[in-house]
């Protein structure tokens, strides 16, 4: 299977990825990394793996489904079944959701429903919660809202401050998405209504 890892930052999810691929943990094959930032390090773990790259600047696109279309056709042109967005900082349109619907998985640093948006890891810290983790979901058409597939909790301390709050959150990320990966390309989750089931 085809898949294709979109990301705007550091990459160590797509790291943890690229890896999972390359031991044989996850039976597929990282046809392309989409970026929508040409400075992002991702791009560099990506080229230095030897997968092919494409920047994308919404700047040149008139609309966000026109960006998406692009991408769309990129992915085609690949064969790509399975889109995985990881620290992709933009929204996806609901045309890009509806074509690759029930296909697009995301990773969120928090126990979602619990502090969606952009902040899900300081969010928690000051809320207070004794108890938070990274969330791996479906993408829908709705903000960090689409049938969760895999959750990990962890403890907060009394003295984690972001930072190591965040080396946690990150060291679970890197288990529970290639493990989610790995499930989908493996064809054993099953969605129905917002459960998914894995078998
Ligand atoms: C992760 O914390 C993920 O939960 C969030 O974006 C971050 C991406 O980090 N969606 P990285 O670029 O994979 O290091």
């Amino acid at each position: 299977m085809n898949i294709a890892v979109l990301c705007s930052g550091s990459g160590t999810n797509l790291q943890a990825i690229i890896d999972s691929v390359r031991n044989g943990y996850i039976p597929a094959k990282i046809a392309l990394v989409v970026s929508d930032e040409g400075r992002a390090y991702a791009l560099e773990r990506a080229s230095n793996a030897g997968i092919e790259t494409l920047i994308l600047n919404a700047k040149d696109f008139k609309s966000r489904e026109d960006f998406d279309k692009e991408i769309v056709k990129n992915l085609k042109k690949r064969n790509v079944e399975l889109v995985v967005l990881a620290g992709f900082m933009r929204l996806m349109s609901p045309y890009f959701v509806k074509v690759y619907k029930n296909r697009i998985m995301n990773i969120h640093p928090a126990l979602l429903p619990a502090f969606k948006g952009t902040h899900g890891i300081k969010d928690a810290l000051d809320y207070g919660v004794k108890v938070t983790g990274p969330t791996v979901h479906f993408v829908d058409e709705k903000l960090d809202h689409g049938p969760i597939i895999l959750q990990k909790a962890i403890e907060v301390k009394d003295d984690d401050t972001e930072e190591t709050l965040l080396e946690r959150v990150h060291k679970e990320e890197h288990v529970i998405y290639p493990e989610a990966i790995k499930l989908f390309v493996e064809r054993r989750l099953e969605i129905e209504g917002r459960r998914v089931r894995i078998v």
